[in-house]
């Protein structure tokens, strides 16, 4: 699958089989985490390899709506690390980027996936510092919830040409 392909049939996807993710395709899935943009080159973020079932359920138990993390057998965290920015303020940004590269990278690989946003959602970031006991300078940004499909949700066209310009509005 080229890139192309796979951004253009990246769905969310919420159903998974239990099956566990082999770490060969966990380390890739980090090393295009850990190869992603921002601004000045910061890197203002921490990753985290979430795999063990009484984690992930108790997260699905601490944050409502994210049941899914009852089926998945991985989650990938991204954290912020705000200290490490060059440029005041792009953090958010920086830790999109990372979390939108794993999404296709994961669907590239064969993997369904989906982004649970924790920032900037008060309850959410304080379930994770508390259950993966992440330090206190550290900003958890989303979850990604990884595993093998049990849907298969269609792309759809989403082209709008009244929110298209082209030179001037
Ligand atoms: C910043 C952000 C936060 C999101 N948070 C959640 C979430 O907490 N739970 C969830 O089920 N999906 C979440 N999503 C996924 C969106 O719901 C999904 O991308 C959107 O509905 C479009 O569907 P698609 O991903 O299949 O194209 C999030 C997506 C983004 C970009």
């Amino acid at each position: 699958m080229d890139a192309i392909e796979a951004l253009l049939t990246r769905r969310s996807i919420r159903r998974f089989h239990p099956d566990p993710v082999p770490r060969t395709d966990v380390e890739r899935m980090l090393d295009v985490l850990f190869r992603s943009p921002s601004a000045a080159d910061a890197r203002p973020w921490q990753f985290g390899v979430v795999d063990r079932r009484d984690l992930l359920d108790r997260l699905a138990a601490a944050m409502p709506k994210c049941e899914m993390l009852r089926e998945a057998p991985l989650a990938l965290l991204i954290c912020a690390e705000p200290a490490r920015e060059k440029i005041a303020g792009f953090w958010p940004q920086d830790c999109a980027a990372a979390t939108e590269n794993l999404l296709i990278a994961a669907h590239a690989l064969g993997y369904g996936a989906v982004w649970i946003g924790l920032h900037p959602v008060p309850d959410r970031e304080r379930a994770v510092h508390d259950i993966l006991r992440v330090p206190g300078d550290l900003v958890p940004f989303a979850l990604v919830a990884i595993g093998r499909a049990a849907e298969t949700p269609v792309p759809d066209e989403r082209r709008d040409a009244a929110r298209l310009h082209r030179n001037e509005w």
